[in-house]
């Protein structure tokens, strides 16, 4: 380890990590979301902070604990994650981990959504969410490091690598979510480091070892000493 047990090689640098899913209401009972336990997000803000970063964690609905050591702000939707987002920058790198919805109810209904006895079925209209990642990516605040990840089922690869241009990220995590054993919400995770230097194929391991992995990768980009 180039850094030695228990050294800080991210003190002084202001990190944010997005995690868990969002929740777009569609009536005060009802939402959509994705599949995320924020399991993965949270252990890389966690693994960031012991590195000695200054982390900002900004969280959809979990039912994990506030990670020690780091700010953490809760949020439900996925408008909400991008202001809590803008509020938290400045700072020297973005890790977008959070499983963002991709739409929402297009119009909130203000009370309960009742079954009828006709059998008629609601229609709901969605409409497209803020891509979070991608606004940061091309805001002029964006900072110095931006790393994303891809969920992927199929051609995990070719679709991280368009998500990393499309994006403006330095960095995509590709994610195998169709791995045996269940990623989301799952212990382990299959990620390989795409950058435009190439891919790093990285073996199965904890969400916590992917998590320092990571940071560790993170402290060599912007941490003391980086270039
Ligand atoms: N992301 C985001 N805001 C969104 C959607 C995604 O910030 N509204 C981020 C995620 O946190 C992740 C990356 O973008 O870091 C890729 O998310 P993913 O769902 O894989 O990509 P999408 O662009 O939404 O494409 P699709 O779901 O169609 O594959
Ligand atoms: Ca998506």
């Amino acid at each position: 380890d180039r850094f030695g047990t228990g050294s800080k090689p991210l003190a002084g640098r202001r990190i944010l990590v997005t995690s868990g899913p969002t929740h777009e209401p569609i009536d005060p009972v009802r939402y959509i979301a994705n599949r995320s336990s924020g399991r993965q997000g949270h252990a890389i803000a966690a693994a960031l902070a012991g590195l000695g970063a200054d982390v900002t964690l900004v969280s959809g609905p979990v039912t994990l604990a506030d990670p020690a050591g780091l700010r953490t702000v809760h949020v439900e939707t996925a408008r909400q994650m991008l202001e809590a987002v803008r509020a938290a920058l400045p700072c020297d790198a973005a890790i977008f981990v959070a499983a963002v919805a991709d739409w929402h109810a297009a119009e909130e209904a203000g009370s309960k959504i009742k079954k009828r006895d006709s059998g008629e079925v609601p229609v709901i209209a969605f409409a497209e969410n803020p891509d979070i990642l991608r606004t940061i990516g091309h805001s002029p605040e964006r900072p110095p490091l931006v790393v994303g990840f891809a969920a992927e089922t199929d051609d995990l690869l070719a679709n991280a690598a368009r998500k990393l241009e499309r994006k403006g990220a330095d960095a995509i995590l590709a994610n195998d979510v169709s791995a045996a054993g269940g990623v989301m919400g799952g212990r382990e995770n299959t990620v390989h480091l795409v950058t435009r230097d190439g891919v790093e194929e990285w073996p199965t391991m904890s969400k916590e070892k992917v998590a320092e992995r990571l940071a560790r990768w993170v402290a060599a980009k912007i941490g003391e000493g980086a270039p």
